[in-house]
């Protein structure tokens, strides 16, 4: 049987990772194949377009960022997402699609449509299952992302763009009602928890 494709969203700071953390081994101690891995990347050359495209030095045409996404995603899909899918794992992916069009598309300003395009060439068919937005306010997301950590070249970027980025996501998901399961990211994580088991479990059913 194919294996599910669960993306996990939102904007920098809204807590994918911690929910990443424990959803892979859940999955797994009920018995499911799971292979974790992200956007951009996943594969080497993934993650040598990451490393370009999240440099701070690197400057680039708003398409040009579009497309790189897109070429790693390409990539992504052919090497790693559709060969685990087929054998039924399931996939958790940190960031997808969704993240082109916030980011790029709503964020930066690049055209909604041609997004579009490159979506349905790059992916055909291709869909998550199951997307998990997780929605907060750039305030809230700010003041939860390390201290420590330099900031990359999106990390850098002021409230105002991931207010767009926010609203491109709540677009997407609006686009999307059947796939896109948005959660309030502001509540607590044994709280968002309970929700996730509640939504995974009913596609491990
Ligand atoms: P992120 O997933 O937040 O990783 P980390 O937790 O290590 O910081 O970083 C990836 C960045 O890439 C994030 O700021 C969003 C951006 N991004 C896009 O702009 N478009 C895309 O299509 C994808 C997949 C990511």
């Amino acid at each position: 049987m194919r294996g599910k494709f669960i993306t996990l969203e939102g904007i920098d700071g809204a807590g994918k990772s911690t929910h990443v953390a424990w959803l892979a081994p859940w999955l797994r101690a009920r018995g499911c194949t799971v292979c974790v891995t992200r956007e951009p990347g996943g594969t080497p050359l993934g993650e040598q377009l990451r490393a370009i495209l999240l440099d701070r030095g690197q400057s680039m045409h708003l398409e040009t960022e579009a497309l790189l996404m897109f070429a790693a995603r390409r990539e992504h899909i052919a090497a790693v997402i559709e060969p685990a899918l087929a054998a039924g794992a399931w996939v958790i992916c940190d960031r997808f699609t969704d993240a082109t069009f916030a980011y790029q598309g709503s964020g930066r300003g690049a055209d909604w449509s041609r997004l579009g395009v490159l979506e349905r060439w790059v992916q055909g068919g291709l869909q998550p299952d199951l997307t998990l937005l997780f929605d907060l306010a750039p305030q809230a997301g700010r003041s939860r992302a390390s201290s420590i950590k330099v900031p990359d070249r999106f990390e850098q970027e002021e409230d105002e763009f991931f207010a767009r980025v926010r609203a491109g996501y709540l677009r997407r998901a609006a686009e999307a009602p059947g796939r896109v399961r948005v959660v309030d990211a502001s509540l607590t994580v044994d709280e968002i928890r309970q929700q996730l088991e509640d939504i995974a479990g009913t596609l491990c059913r």
